[in-house]
């Protein structure tokens, strides 16, 4: 004990000393970079200043002949004028490096640009869509997933990520769900940390680091009815207690940049909130990188209504604080008008450029402007081994065991015929998602692959669609589907496929384009005729496996009955059949739990474990009258936090440190996990609060606030700890300010937010 305590101390001082180190070194180029910005400034013409607001979308590819077919630019002559601060969608060594050349070599004041793409989950190496690895619950994987994206990214030429999306939310039918972290704040507000760190390392002017952008601020995942881009009403304090919280992580993880949102927010579109963009983000939370509007959202402004033209629309995003204009092109046209006329002041301009240009600082694009633009990187950083091996050990870690009845899973892999069925069966394009930056179209392992390559030779592997999900296959991001109703005419080769067969594995579920922007749906079942051709599968009576294809917690709720075991398999990525063949034979035993809940009726929605105790929480209480439906459950098929194993984990031990801890105090909370099944298993302990009386203001029936992935080899206990402060235990108290009331608070550990294995509690004191 007393050697680990003088480790822990000698490592905590020289990890103290090095920190410190490490702050000066910081601060003194923080206070370099600003004496560069501000001489650079200096000799600023008003275009200049306005070129670097101007964000463009890619135009070369479309025409090739350096013109935007939509706008007529040269823009190779507007980057000589210094009239382009920054491109998306331009890409590779080659173009990047071209146009770099042209406004760090031929532009008066040499000012680099910024290039910037969505890269959501990976360059060309696809990792599993975000949403499924929250699903690991594992900080390293979700880290390492995006270190490997931004070394992909930097080595084509990019400077900066549309990415981490940190938004919350607790409606499936919103397609973008897969995007981001799921419905809860603190897995948000982890998956934010580890996210930000993975693309900017430790040192964003490194060459294989890229600048982050913590988007959409704020309240996108809570569109009204789940449609995209629809209005969003909120309360400030809900808002600041659980939709704030992952983007203010992002700030304190040194994210680079931030993009305003499309909705409204109360009425006032959130990319022409002053209060959101200048008095939260800048005033209370001291962020100095900058703001990029999403798509056109100062044109938006139009069609919300709340700008009367262009001019306006400038106005109101410009003056609320978001500094670059993606493809608007309203801040060129009006911003140094609208101060002529005294509408904006001249300061603010100077401190949006001086924003975008500290990034670009810290970037190191001014010192080393073709670092991003190495050719030998580009051919031999892409889909390596390495990042592959990575993404596959990231996508089995993201697989959800949902059912698993008799122990139907693991298979043997040895001396069966199994018959793999389903649309998305060999599927090699939907793992990719939706979001695929290089992705090359069709370039999964598809599950079918995956099972194939893990077998023995005398396994005998049977394959049928039985059905296609849609009919126009191939359709992409800007595409309507058309969903299969009608054509059955796969289903009887799929049934006598499975009538040969020991055990079924269907794949089921949605292609790629079903969910991500703009694809939002009311339907959250398995669509077209897939549950018919699962029931007469089931009818031959063998033994099925579901694997789910998704980019959404589904509605299962006739589904389950008709399979014996169900793997939550999202999109995978690159890896996916890979990745699933491990878990199916049992290579890995599944470890993932659910990032958000999985309805048991659409009706549901929004539907999420924190939600507020009522005054009438049961028949009982509400002397018959309770929250609840006449006709469905309330609770979820399948909750947040749940996730099974192929082994069993028993809980016992709950510590708390003290009964009656101070303010200020640590609070530490431990509980004993013993592995009790046959197999070496991986278990995400999970721990939450209840506020039993918050002075004024109604809790939440439970909020996680801690978790830990641990590796318990069979028959073996670990001891999993867990530390509290009483800021993990704040919210918005009844005067609106910050902080946590002193009184009793409820402690569980457990295995998901609705299998709370352990009680205990403590009575926090001033
Ligand atoms: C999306 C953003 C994305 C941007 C650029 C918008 O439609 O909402 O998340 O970064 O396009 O592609």
């Amino acid at each position: 004990m007393s050697f680990y305590l003088t480790l822990f101390a000698f490592v905590a001082f020289s990890c103290n000393s090095k920190k410190t180190e490490q702050k000066d070194k910081a601060a003194n180029t923080n206070s370099n970079i600003e004496q560069r910005v501000n001489d650079l400034l200096g000799l600023m013409t008003q275009e200049e200043k306005l070129g670097q607001l101007a964000q463009y979308s890619n135009p070369y590819q479309q025409t090739g002949d350096g013109k935007s077919s939509e706008h007529n630019d040269n823009f190779d002559e507007m980057i000589r004028k210094g009239q382009i601060g920054s491109f998306l969608n331009v890409t590779g060594v080659d173009e990047t490096l071209r146009l770099q050349k042209i406004a760090v070599e031929e532009s008066r004041l040499k000012i680099p640009l910024i290039f910037g793409l969505d890269v959501i989950h990976g360059l060309k190496t696809m990792m599993p869509i975000p949403l499924a690895e929250a699903a690991s619950f594992d900080r390293t994987a979700m880290e390492k997933s995006t270190r490997i994206a931004a070394i992909e990214a930097a080595a084509v030429g990019l400077h900066w990520t549309f990415a981490p999306m940190v938004d919350i939310s607790r409606d499936p039918r919103w397609g973008r769900i897969m995007e981001g972290a799921g419905e809860d704040v603190f897995l948000g507000v982890e998956a934010a940390k580890a996210r930000v760190k993975g693309f900017q390392g430790d040192n964003l002017a490194d060459a294989n680091t890229i600048a982050a952008c913590a988007k959409h601020f704020v309240g996108y995942g809570a569109a009204i009815a789940g449609r995209d881009y629809n209005g969003v009403d909120m309360s400030d304090r809900l808002m600041r207690e659980v939709y704030l919280p992952p983007f203010k992580a992002a700030v304190d993880a040194g994210v680079a940049t931030f993009m305003s949102a499309f909705n409204t927010l109360g009425g006032v579109p959130a990319s022409g909130s002053k209060y959101l963009q200048t008095d939260i983000l800048r005033g209370e939370w001291g962020f100095d990188g900058f703001v990029v509007s999403d798509w056109n959202t100062a044109g938006e402004l139009l069609n919300h209504g709340s700008a009367a033209d262009g001019a306006e629309g400038a106005y109101f995003g410009f003056n609320a604080g978001v500094d670059m204009d993606m493809e608007s092109r309203l801040y060129v046209a009006n911003i140094d008008s609208l101060i002529k006329i005294g509408k904006l002041k001249q300061e603010q301009l100077d401190e949006a450029v001086r924003r975008i240009l500290r990034v670009k600082f810290r970037l190191g694009l001014f010192d080393n402007p073709y670092q991003y633009n190495d050719k030998k990187k580009e051919e031999t950083m892409l889909l390596t081994p390495e990042h592959l091996a990575a993404s596959r050990d990231i996508a089995k870690r993201s697989i959800v065991l949902l059912k698993n009845e008799k122990n139907l899973l693991p298979l043997s892999k040895v001396g069966k015929t199994i018959a793999v069925i389903g649309p998305l069966a060999n599927d090699k394009d939907s793992p990719l998602g939706n979001w695929r930056a290089h992705a090359v179209p069709n370039s999964a392992v598809s599950l079918l692959e995956g099972i194939k390559a893990a077998v023995p030779e005398n396994t005998n592997v049977l394959f049928a669609e039985g059905t296609k999900l849609i009919n126009n296959a191939g359709a992409h991001f800007f595409m309507n589907l058309e969903i299969n109703k009608t054509d059955r005419s796969g289903f009887a080769e799929a049934i006598a496929t499975a009538k040969k067969a020991d055990v079924v594995v269907m794949a089921l579920g949605e292609v790629a384009y079903m969910s991500g922007e703009c694809r939002s749906y009311a339907d959250l079942g398995l669509q077209g005729l897939q549950l018919e051709l699962l029931k007469e599968i089931r009818k031959t009576g063998k033994p099925i496996v579901l694997t789910l294809f998704n980019g959404r917690p589904m509605v299962l709720t006739d589904v389950v009955g008709e399979t014996d075991a169900i793997l939550n398999c999202w999109l995978l990525g690159s890896e996916s059949g890979n990745a699933i063949a491990d878990v199916l034979f049992g290579d890995y035993n599944p470890s993932g739990k659910l990032p958000a809940s999985f309805p048991y009726h659409v009706g549901q929605i929004p539907i999420y474990y924190e939600h507020f105790s009522t005054g009438r929480p049961s028949l009982d209480a509400g002397g018959g009258f309770a929250t609840m439906y006449r006709d469905i459950p309330n609770d979820p098929l399948f909750p947040f936090g749940f996730g099974l194993s192929y082994t069993t984990f028993e809980y016992s031990g709950l510590k708390i440190s003290s009964a009656k801890p101070k303010f200020g105090e640590k609070i530490k909370i431990t509980a004993t996990i013993k592995n009790t099944g046959n197999y070496d298993g991986e278990e995400v302990v999970q721990l939450y609060i209840h506020d039993v009386a918050a002075h004024g203001v109604a809790r939440p029936v439970k909020q996680l606030k801690g978790f830990e992935k641990v590796l318990i080899k069979k028959g073996e206990t670990v001891e999993v700890k867990f530390e509290l402060t009483a800021e993990d235990l704040a919210f918005v108290r009844l005067d609106n300010s910050w902080g946590a009331e002193a009184g009793k608070f409820n402690v569980f550990v457990g295995s998901a937010s609705n299998d709370l294995r352990l009680k205990g509690e403590f009575d926090l004191i001033e």
